[in-house]
């Protein structure tokens, strides 16, 4: 297994290929669902260096944290509420320039300023969500949200 992810391309979008091939690799046969989305969230963290990445996972009717890399969160989140309940609820990635501007966002940590939310779906239906935020105003844009998506995509079907 490599010690480390190598970042290569000249751009975002080269770059998250790159790192999907190299996470495809890392997890291989595995099925442990913790021991993969802790990875997942540990590669994206490192690769490029987000403030916070994790996954919320759905029990019942509210989102319960999952494996994470960054400072501490909320352990809950209620349907609809939040960038991360709102995503679940509409059934969509939500991508929010400025988490100040987003009614009822939660403020788990003050230095979040931008953030996006990509639903994860297994066999149709959400099960979670990948929760990536940065402490800067802006930081994501259309390609974060479509490889971010490809990803989630490949998670579904290896959990
Ligand atoms: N950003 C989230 C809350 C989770 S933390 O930021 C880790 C939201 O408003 O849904």
């Amino acid at each position: 297994m490599a010690e480390a992810l190598i970042k290569i391309g000249d751009t975002k979008s080269g770059q998250y290929e790159a790192l999907l091939q190299q996470l495809i690799l890392l997890i291989g046969e595995e099925k442990n669902a913790v021991a993969n989305l802790a990875n997942v969230a540990a590669g994206l963290k490192e690769y490029f260096g987000y403030f916070w990445v994790g996954f919320y996972l759905v029990e019942q009717n509210e989102l319960v944290l999952g494996p994470f890399q960054g400072p501490i969160a909320c352990s809950r989140i209620t349907y609809g509420r939040g960038v991360c309940g709102a995503a679940w609820e509409q059934n969509e990635s939500l991508l929010v320039p400025n988490v100040d501007e987003f009614p009822g966002h939660i403020a788990c940590s003050s230095l979040s300023k931008s953030e996006v939310v990509i639903p994860l779906r297994k066999n149709n239906s959400i099960i979670g969500v990948l929760d990536v935020d940065s402490d800067k105003l802006n930081d994501f844009d259309e390609v974060d949200v479509q490889y971010l998506e490809k990803l989630c995509a490949w998670l579904g079907t290896i959990l």
